[in-house]
Order: C-alpha cells, then sequence, then structure tokens
C-alpha cells in the first residue's frame, strides 16, 4: 500500500475523457493525471492546456513509455479497445477501458490474458455500475423483494447527429447494440445473475452498415427473459423495468443519472409503491475510486471474464439480427465480428 495518488494517462482526445473521466480523476481521492497523448502532437498539446495535465504526448507509443504514468484511461473507439489494452499491459500499465470492453469475445479474452501475464489491473468503464442505486437495486432483486424475477426490459436511445461520429463508423465497432445496448445486456446479467444461453433480435442498420435500432431479448437459463431496446436514432431514453412474481422495480435514467439526486420505484403485488431515494453522486469518480483501489488492494486483475461474457451476449444479438431474427443459441457464437 501507498500514500501516493495512482498516475494516470490517458489515451486520445476523447469527448468523454474531457467531460467526464477526467474532471472525475481531478475530483478524486488518491488519483492524479499526468499526462495525455493524441494522434496529433498539436491536438494533444491543446487537450493537456485544456484538461490540466502537466505532459502532452504526439503519439500514443510515446505515452506508452512515459514512466510517470501508472494507469492508463483508454476512451478510443470500441474496434482498438483491443490492440491498445494489451500494448498498454505490456508496457506495464493499469487499465481502465472503456465499454465495450473490446469488439468480440475474443478479444477480451486476449486483454484479460495479457493482464493476468503482466499481474496488472484491467478493469472495463462501467461507471453505472458505480452508483449506489445500481449496486441497490442488484441486492434487492438478489434478495427477493420481486419474488422469482420473470423478465426485465432495459432500453437505452439518444439520437447522434454527426454522420462522422465514431457511432456510425462500422470499421470502428459501432452501433446501437456496442454504444448503449451494451449496457442494457450488462445489468441483465447483473440482475438475473446467470449468462444467458440464447438470444434473438431484430435491427434497423444504417446506409453506414451499424445497427441504428436493435430490439432483441436474451434467455437465461433459469427461465427469466431480459428484452433489450437501444437507437441511436431515437430520444434519450434510460430505463430498466424487473418484473416479478411480487413486485415490480422501475429506474428511469439508468445510466447517466448525472450527479442529482435519483430514486427507484418498488412496486409491490398488492399495488403499493415504496419510492427509493439515492442521493446524488458522481459514478465516474466512484469508478476512478473504485479502481485506484482495486489497484493499491494488489488483488489483480478483479474481473475474470466479465467482459467477455457482456461481448458473447452481444454477438449472440447480432448473430440473430444476420440469421433474419431467428434464435441463436450463444454457445455456438463465441468468436467473430460485433457488428451488424
Ligand atoms: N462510459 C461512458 O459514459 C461513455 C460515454 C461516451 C463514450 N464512451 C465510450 O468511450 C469511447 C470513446 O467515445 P467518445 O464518444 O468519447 O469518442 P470520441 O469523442 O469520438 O473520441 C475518440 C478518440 O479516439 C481517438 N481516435 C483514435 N483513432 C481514431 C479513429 N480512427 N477515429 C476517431 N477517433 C480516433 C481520437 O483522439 P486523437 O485523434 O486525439 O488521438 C478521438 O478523440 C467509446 O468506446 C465509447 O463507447 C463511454
Amino acid at each position: 500500500m501507498t500514500d501516493r495518488p495512482l498516475r494516470w494517462g490517458v489515451l486520445g482526445t476523447a469527448n468523454i475523457a474531457r467531460k467526464a473521466v477526467i474532471p472525475a480523476i481531478h475530483a478524486s481521492t488518491g488519483n492524479e493525471l499526468v499526462a495525455v497523448a493524441s494522434r496529433d502532437p498539436e491536438r494533444s498539446e491543446r487537450f493537456a492546456a485544456d484538461v490540466g495535465a502537466a505532459r502532452s504526448h504526439g503519439s500514443y507509443v510515446s505515452l506508452l513509455a512515459d514512466d510517470q504514468v501508472e494507469a492508463l484511461y483508454l476512451p478510443l473507439p470500441n474496434a482498438l479497445h483491443a490492440e491498445w489494452t494489451v500494448r498498454a499491459l505490456e508496457a506495464g500499465k493499469h487499465v481502465l477501458c472503456e465499454k465495450p470492453l473490446a469488439a468480440s469475445p475474443a478479444e477480451c479474452r486476449r486483454m484479460y490474458a495479457a493482464a493476468d501475464t503482466a499481474g496488472l489491473q484491467l478493469m472495463e468503464a462501467f461507471m453505472y455500475r458505480h452508483h449506489p442505486r445500481t449496486q441497490r437495486l442488484v441486492e434487492l432483486v438478489h434478495a427477493g423483494v420481486l419474488g422469482d424475477v420473470r423478465w426485465l426490459h432495459a432500453c437505452f436511445s439518444f439520437t447522434v447527429g454527426d454522420a462522422t461520429n465514431i457511432r456510425l463508423n462500422a470499421a470502428l465497432a459501432g452501433g446501437a447494440l456496442m454504444d448503449v445496448g451494451c449496457y442494457g445486456v450488462d445489468v441483465a446479467r447483473a440482475i438475473v445473475g446467470e449468462e444467458p444461453s440464447m438470444a434473438q433480435a431484430h435491427a434497423i442498420t444504417t446506409p453506414s452498415g451499424v445497427d441504428e435500432t436493435l430490439v432483441g431479448s436474451l434467455l437465461f437459463p433459469g427461465g427469466v427473459v431480459a428484452t433489450i431496446a437501444c437507437s441511436l436514432a431515437a430520444v434519450r431514453t434510460e430505463s430498466v423495468e424487473v418484473i416479478g412474481t411480487g413486485g415490480r422495480l422501475r429506474v428511469t435514467r439508468a445510466f447517466l443519472p448525472g450527479h442529482d439526486a435519483c430514486e427507484a420505484l418498488l412496486e409491490r403485488e398488492d399495488g403499493e409503491i415504496e419510492r427509493l431515494d439515492f442521493e446524488g453522486v458522481d459514478q465516474y469518480r466512484l469508478m476512478i475510486e473504485a479502481f485506484e483501489r482495486s489497484v493499491r488492494s494488489g488483488e489483480l486483475p478483479s474481473l475474470g471474464q466479465d467482459g467477455a461474457m457482456n461481448l458473447r451476449a452481444i454477438d449472440g444479438l447480432y448473430a440473430s439480427v444476420h440469421a433474419g431474427g431467428s434464435l441463436v443459441p450463444l454457445s455456438a457464437v463465441d468468436t467473430g465480428s460485433s457488428s451488424a
């Protein structure tokens, strides 16, 4: 254990780094931003000045060689997650990689193997998992407050206006399911507490070849069905609803509640509605602090194959789209491309 802050570097000049994760590094205890990198040296210098990094690197390779940096935050386009995560781990850096962890389960497994070999931390930046409301929701369902869970519905949509956005780029592993549907898949797996065995989905595809809107189902071995709806061309909607034999839990602003107070609604069999209130938090800051604690605790790497299992379910949903909406066993789709 050490009292020194964990020294961070950031690969690329992503919006999410500027808006949420770098401010969270600055606000958190035990963490310090020391360097940023861009493919373009001038952009890197401007970004470093804007976000308060002492050092700027004109290439990703240069940042990986910076011995002042202990941990990397990696918010690159999805298709680049695996390559740069493995390179960063091989360069001796812990990695917090953006969601979805990679573009396929096979890539995720390579990343976990590299973390294991290096004895370094690798975590997927699913910030919503660190919100106390998410953790309480999962706890309540597992404690049986809804009786036996029968189904759940998770929805995440917003509108992408710019045709050059990485989310609309098939070669960068864009698409609605990769970008926002991955949250629904993740929360479904956490709530059900099992891995799905079958998938079925339909999608509307953009001219650029990614799924713009996708609606699908995951079937779990214990009999629960999860429906996942996601879109890059609809009004912002983030909701999770879990229905069991004895009640229903509903959450809105489920993945991005901001820093405001938020709630969950628990409706019991007799119709009584209990409102569960949660204080406002910065879930990005909680994620950074959780990462720092796991690095310092030496319990490495901590996540097993979780990211690979999320990509396995995503691959299954895409495989069903390609098969015209047929029911697809997930055991059959554990490799290959993850774009529609
Ligand atoms: N957890 C969350 O809340 C959250 C929210 C939004 C996005 N994300 C995830 O974060 C990642 C980045 O998303 P974003 O919207 O922030 O991306 P973005 O603003 O488009 O930034 C991506 C960065 O990647 C670098 N890059 C490297 N190769 C590139 C290429 N071929 N095309 C475009 N950019 C390239 C660029 O930096 P340089 O050119 O300067 O090197 C660029 O600034 C994605 O994986 C996304 O799923 C997570």
